[in-house]
């Protein structure tokens, strides 16, 4: 299904909020392909979205879940005590640091009584029977990788499709394991990572990370992509629920970072003060900073302080549109024809 969209655009899953029933449909709608994100709801609330987008129209949507990790082993105890100050700041208790597998199993269950056409998974590799139980109901499975070592592994537990994720991208990274390094693993650039991909394995992949203009579009698809997923470059349109701070930060001009400090997993977003006074500190321990830091978050997003939140962002955020979904998506689809056109006069 992934391999012959009319427009071969995928918006992205974006958990916390962002993806909504209608982002998903206006995109379906208009020739794309649109993921719901379960990750971090609960499975019941997951069942109210599909059924939202179902209602909605007669487009078909994927849903993307996160695959749990182990529990870290890390003494978490340093880093509650140096977030104090910050629960005073913002007069809140810090979240009880907890690990939990995201309603895994209860989500899983969901997808294929629903049969969701296409299950995405990101932080992770579903494990092969997993991946069968899907495939045997007929429902096409996509990992997120981000180096050929995990597209090996991935293709090797029955993955249909790749979504091979560039260093550039905006929030998580899908890395299967966290080294402990800032960026937690090899931080390879988007076209870097397809090619290595493409040339490790052979199933169609789609690649994401940075891509803003129809023309980014078209260069992965002639670098071999079938597919080509955008995140941030959707979070501005009125149908994402992208929380109001973030979305006027997306208008500004921070850099971005790599951090664990909000989550306790690597991910990207717009340097704050959080993200400057606590990432030294953060140990990687997902999702219990998720819990800890999630007050915090919900404190700062309240009042409207975009200095202790996360604002996930891909490297190339400056250059966000503020545009109905149906016609951003109508604006890349011109934009990369053009960009096909033009490199056709350049190389007949
Ligand atoms: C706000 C936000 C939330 C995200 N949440 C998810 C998620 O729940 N699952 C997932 O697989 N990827 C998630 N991603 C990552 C995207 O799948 C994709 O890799 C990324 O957006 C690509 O980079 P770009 O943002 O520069 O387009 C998220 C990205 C953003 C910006």
């Amino acid at each position: 299904m992934l391999a012959d969209l009319r427009i071969p655009v995928v918006v992205a899953p974006m958990a916390g909020g962002a993806s909504t029933p209608e982002l998903v449909t206006a995109v379906g709608a208009a020739g794309g392909f649109g993921f719901l994100a379960a990750g971090y709801l609960s499975a019941e609330a997951v069942a109210g979205h599909l059924a939202k987008t179902r209602e909605l129209g007669p487009h078909p949507f994927g849903v993307n879940l996160f695959v749990p990790g182990p529990e870290s082993a890390a003494d978490l105890r340093g880093y509650a005590a140096s977030l104090r100050a910050e629960a005073d700041r913002y007069a809140v208790a810090l979240g009880d640091p907890r690990w939990e597998d995201d309603d895994y199993a209860a989500k899983l269950d969901l997808v294929v009584r629903e049969r969701v056409p296409v299950v995405s998974f990101t932080f992770g590799c579903p494990e092969p029977a997993v991946v069968r139980r899907l495939r045997d109901n007929g429902i096409q499975v996509v990992v997120t990788v981000t180096t050929p070592a995990e597209a090996r592994i991935a293709v090797d537990a029955g993955a249909d499709v790749l979504c091979v994720q560039g260093a550039d991208a905006g929030a998580h990274r899908g890395l299967f394991v966290d080294d402990g390094s800032p960026a937690g693993g090899p931080s390879y650039g988007l076209l870097t990572a397809l090619r290595l991909v493409l040339e490790a394995v052979d199933v169609p992949v789609i690649a994401t990370g940075g891509l803003m203009h129809g023309a980014d579009i078209a260069a992965v698809l002639t670098a071999g992509a079938v597919a080509a997923q955008l995140g941030t470059a959707f979070l501005r349109c009125p149908e994402a629920g992208t929380a109001a701070v973030h979305r006027e930060a997306l208008a500004g001009d921070r850099p971005t970072e790599f951090t664990r400090a909000f989550t306790g997993r690597p991910a990207r977003g717009l340097v704050n003060r959080f993200l400057v006074e606590h990432s030294a500190d953060a140990p990687s321990a997902y999702p219990q900073l998720h819990h800890l830091t999630k007050p915090l978050r919900a404190a700062a997003n309240r009042a409207g302080d975009p200095e202790a939140t996360s604002l996930w962002a891909g490297q190339a955020y400056s250059l966000c549109r503020d545009l109905p979904a149906a016609e951003l998506l109508a604006r890349l689809d011109g934009e990369a024809r053009d960009a096909v056109s033009r490199a056709r006069r350049r190389w007949p």
